[in-house]
Formats: C-alpha cells, sequence, structure tokens
C-alpha cells in the first residue's frame, strides 16, 4: 500500500466513537450531541415538495441557493442584528465543512490555529488536516475562554483563533464583554476569528453575542447550521459567513469538494430559517428544565460542575475510575481528555434525551460515584 499523507496520519478517529463501541446496546446514551427533537414537519415538507417538483435535481449555485442565503442573511439580522449580504455567504455540508473550508482557506503549512481546550474535536483535527500546528488554549475555572489567554497565545505564525460560544463540551456561555474583546483582538493582530455559533440558540443564562457584532474589520467569519437549532443534524446544512474576499477563497475549496450543499437539505434549511421559530423556544425550555435536573443531581452526588448556560452538555469534574463506572453501569458518557489534554478529570454529559430517562441516568451515575469513591 502506498503511504498516507503526514497530515492524515495525524489525526485519529474521534474518541466518542470508542464510547459508543465500548457501551452495551441497552446503554442510556448521554454521548450524542444531537437534539433528541424531530425536524420540523414544515422543513421537511419543503423538502418533499421540491425534490417533486424536480426543484432539487441539479447543482445549485456553488454558494446556495440564492433564496437560502437569502434566508441566512434574515436570519442573522433577526437573530444577531447583522447586516450580512447574500452573496457573503455559503451554504456547506453542516457546520463541519464551513470549519474546514475556513482552515483550508486562511492556514498555511506551519501556521497556528488557536482554539479552547477542552474543545469540540473538530478544530484540532481539522488544523491537521490543512497543515496547521494546533495551539490549544486552557479556560478559566468556569469553563469560559478568557480573551486575555488567546491574545497571549498569539505569534506572528497565527492564523486563525477560535471562539464556540455556547460551547462543546463545556456547555459555556462567553460574556458580551468577551465577545467584544475577541473582535479587537482579531482587528488589532490582524488574526482571522472563526466563531462557531452553532449552540446559539440554546442559552439559558446569559445572551448569544457574536464577535462579529463588535469588529471594526473583516476578520471575522461566523460557522453556524441548522443542526442544532432546528434539530437537523442528518440534513448537513450549515453556513459561513464573512469578508467577501475571504468568502471568495473559502469557495475555491468547497467548489472543488462539495460542489454545492445537497438541494434537498437547502429547500428544508430555507424552510426552517423563513418559517415558525417556536420549535426553537421549545427545544431551549426543555434543555434548560434537564440542565437544572442534571446540576441538582450533580450537586447531589457531591460532584463539582461548572454551570453549563448553554448548549446541551455539561462537564462536572469527576474522580478517577468515574466514567469507566458508569459506562459499566450503562450510562455513556464521554471522558473529557477526549476534548484536550484539559479534559482531563472531566466527563462530558449530554442531555439531549428526555427527563425521565436522564432521571434514570442520574440515579446510575449517583451509584456508580458512590462505588468509585
Ligand atoms: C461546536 C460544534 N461546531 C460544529 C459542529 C458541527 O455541526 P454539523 O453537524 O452542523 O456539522 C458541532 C457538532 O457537534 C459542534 O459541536
Amino acid at each position: 500500500m502506498t503511504s498516507f499523507s503526514h497530515r492524515v496520519e495525524q489525526v485519529s478517529i474521534s474518541g466518542i466513537r470508542e464510547v459508543f463501541e465500548a457501551a452495551g446496546e441497552d446503554a442510556i446514551n448521554l454521548g450524542l450531541g444531537q437534539p433528541d427533537f424531530p425536524t420540523p414537519e414544515h422543513a421537511r415538507e419543503a423538502a418533499v415538495d421540491a425534490i417533486r417538483a424536480g426543484k432539487a435535481d441539479a447543482y445549485t449555485s456553488n454558494k446556495g441557493t440564492e433564496s437560502l442565503r437569502e434566508a441566512i442573511a434574515e436570519k442573522h439580522a433577526r437573530d444577531n442584528d447583522l447586516d450580512v449580504d447574500p452573496e457573503d455567504i455559503i451554504a456547506t455540508a453542516g457546520g463541519s465543512e464551513a470549519l474546514h473550508i475556513a482552515l483550508e482557506a486562511h492556514v498555511d503549512p506551519g501556521e497556528e490555529v488557536i482554539f479552547p481546550d477542552p474543545g469540540f474535536v473538530s478544530y484540532e483535527a481539522l488544523t491537521h488536516i490543512a497543515g496547521g500546528t494546533p495551539k490549544p488554549v486552557g479556560l478559566r475555572e468556569d469553563l469560559t475562554l478568557d480573551p486575555r489567554t488567546v491574545e497571549e497565545a498569539i505569534t506572528d505564525e497565527t492564523a486563525v483563533f477560535v471562539v464556540n460560544s455556547p460551547a462543546n463540551p463545556t456547555g459555556a456561555v462567553q460574556s458580551p464583554e468577551d465577545m467584544r474583546e475577541f473582535a479587537r483582538i482579531a482587528d488589532e493582530h490582524d488574526v482571522l476569528c472563526v466563531s462557531d455559533e452553532v449552540y446559539e440558540h440554546q442559552v439559558f443564562d446569559g445572551e448569544h453575542r457574536s464577535p462579529a457584532e463588535f469588529t471594526e474589520g473583516d476578520n471575522v467569519a461566523i460557522v453556524n447550521a441548522c443542526s442544532k437549532a432546528y434539530s437537523m443534524t442528518g440534513w448537513r446544512l450549515g453556513w459561513i459567513t464573512g469578508a467577501t474576499d475571504r468568502i471568495e477563497r473559502m469557495l475555491r475549496v468547497h467548489q472543488y469538494g462539495q460542489a454545492c450543499a445537497s438541494a434537498p437539505s437547502q429547500y428544508a434549511a430555507e424552510a426552517a430559517l423563513n418559517g415558525p421559530q417556536d420549535v426553537v423556544e421549545e427545544m431551549r425550555v426543555a434543555f434548560e428544565e434537564r440542565r437544572d435536573l442534571l446540576l441538582e443531581g450533580f450537586e447531589e452526588m457531591g460532584l463539582d460542575c461548572p454551570r453549563p448556560s448553554g448548549a446541551f452538555y455539561a462537564m462536572p469534574k469527576v474522580p478517577d475510575g468515574w466514567v469507566d463506572e458508569v459506562i459499566e453501569r450503562g450510562v455513556v458518557v464521554v471522558p473529557g481528555e477526549a476534548f484536550g489534554a484539559n479534559g482531563d478529570g472531566y466527563a462530558r454529559i449530554s442531555y439531549a434525551t428526555d427527563m425521565e430517562t436522564l432521571a434514570e441516568a442520574i440515579d446510575i451515575m449517583a451509584d456508580a460515584t458512590e462505588a468509585v469513591r
């Protein structure tokens, strides 16, 4: 067999998969990164209608249909008070592809990408795939990312820093002041800030703000997706928006790697974005209720858990052997180190499951905690 590229040899299949494989078939899965709700009916119908009408048979424009990009621009006006030109948007295969084309278009071999540790697994992997050098940086005690830490980590080799709020795996939400600082850092150091906002609607305390609201330059690009907002992870529809020149460069990567996002999914996404938004609020309320139940459970177990203000994850500090004990007892959780070296000693719990199942899982985690103490 021929040898493989150095870049790909530095990446392995996510540790999260291994945890799933280790768990029994009847296990309660608190490891999943997707909402446990159906995709809104009107989004499904829009895709079906487009397919039936023959509208989804051909390539769309590389950037995505004009009507989808208009819906995305309207979403940014509505939710983020941002004036986005539909021409400065690329519809992608989920937020994942948006992150991929951002790094491919901006990172040269050896250049550095700064991202939170613990942080979403793709940041490090996509940095390697782009030939860059990962620069994971630690978090505050409350698991938010301190802008000062980012600023201190910037060198002449830094191409990009990634901000993710609300965050996977911590559930942390950055304050508006932090976001203002990230924008200032991007402006002053002339470094691209990639703001991953895929969990923007799942905020329980505080508010979601984007660094793009505060920038005075063109160094913030927003990654977002329908995946978590509308429970559409399987549809693979996300986007990136940023300065015109950046979009033009990212489009080169997208054009050759993807041609365009899946046409039926573009119609579904457009309907989700333009349609009634009550499903978004329903999910947010459900997640908040579950977050509260879980935090109560951790408190009773005596586990210290920085209060997650958003997304649908919690990251308690756990004793040695806790993750294995919990998995052995039939609840899948992910060890913190799957998200970076600083995740060691923590576990990520996804509460994208109904209250009854969550309560059952909490009882099992409580027994496991007793067992390893
Ligand atoms: C922080 C973060 N960004 C991006 C993504 C990618 O989402 P998508 O399913 O839209 O590719 C995920 C998925 O888990 C995520 O947690």
